[in-house]
């Protein structure tokens, strides 16, 4: 044998060794590009804001952790919950929900907010409260009162026992983009989101509770083309290292600089023949003892 090709050889013998592999699913939320459950998967710009702690997806803010009900990767939505918000069938106390301004996500313009139990003297509630700007412009949407009319039928917000003219409805799609909505500067008590009617505005039992983020990707938007291969061959992308480079984790835990159809033939053919895993370390074993005796 050509000892020249050696470092080829064991280069080529790495993989096979090292097999972290990244979560394709958390829980039942299937995870994909750009988001990786976890370190040196997905996009890092995401990890921190996205991530997978025992089957559970959390979406992370300055002001909590709140679990992540559902992707809708076509999209570009990710739905939240938060375990403080009211519905129709419950109220309770909130301090609010806030999006970190430095994050790559924005409220989707099927996000609604209604704010409830707020004070009397209050009312109009201060932009300030919402996204963070101090001048004094109210911020509660008129029209909205139907949606008011309509959440007070839901017992449990009837029984708040405060007039339906501090229920403020606030749609980032109508009132600009905003980030903040502290309920304690607003002097509410709490909080509704509603990202869809299911087409009966009259009907909150069904509505869903919730809120809704787009995200991008970055600023133009483009779906990495090299991502998109790699999971059209069942890997899953990642962008790891200082130089956030590239690489695409395949499902033995191999990465490839490509995608894994490569990798894919290679894996089943080991599987049919496991003699030739155990040949190839074998051969590598005595090509290293070869190479340090030499
Ligand atoms: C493969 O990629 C994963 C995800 O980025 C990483 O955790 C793992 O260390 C990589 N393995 C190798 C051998 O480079
Ligand atoms: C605050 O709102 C006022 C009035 O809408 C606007 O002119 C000003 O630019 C805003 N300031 C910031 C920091 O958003």
């Amino acid at each position: 044998m050509n000892l020249n090709h050696l470092p080829l050889f064991l280069l080529f013998l790495v993989p096979l060794v090292h097999s972290q592999v990244c979560q394709r699913f958390c829980g039942d939320i299937p995870l994909r590009y750009p988001f990786g459950g976890g370190p040196g998967c997905g996009d890092p710009r995401f990890t921190k804001h996205v991530t997978c702690n025992q089957r559970q997806l959390s979406f992370i803010t300055h002001t909590g952790s709140y679990p992540v009900t559902n992707i809708d990767y076509n999209k570009q939505v990710l739905y939240v919950s938060d375990p403080t918000m009211s519905t129709c069938f419950c109220t309770q106390p909130s301090k609010g929900f806030s999006l970190d301004w430095d994050a790559p996500f924005s409220f989707d313009d099927s996000s609604v907010f209604a704010l409830l139990d707020c004070s009397l003297d209050s009312s109009p509630i201060y932009k300030g409260a919402i996204n963070g700007n101090t001048s004094n412009v109210p911020q509660c949407d008129n029209a909205g009162t139907p949606l008011c009319s309509s959440l007070y039928s839901c017992q449990p917000i009837s029984q708040l026992n405060v007039p339906i003219n501090t229920c403020c409805v606030y749609a980032p799609m109508d009132l600009g983009p905003a980030f903040e909505m502290d309920l304690q500067k607003a002097q509410c008590k709490a909080y509704t989101a509603i990202y869809s009617f299911e087409d009966q505005e009259a009907n909150p039992e069904v509505w869903k509770y919730g809120v809704a983020l787009k995200y991008k990707f970055n600023v133009k938007n483009d779906y990495p083309v090299y991502c998109s291969n790699c999971e059209k061959s069942n890997g899953a992308c990642a962008y790891t290292g200082i130089y956030n480079t590239f690489v695409c984790n395949c499902p033995s835990g191999v990465n490839t600089s490509t995608d894994c159809y490569f990798q894919n033939s290679w894996n089943s053919g080991l599987r049919n023949a496991p003699w030739i895993k155990g040949t190839l370390i074998f051969y590598s074993i005595v090509l290293l003892l070869l190479s340090i005796s030499l």
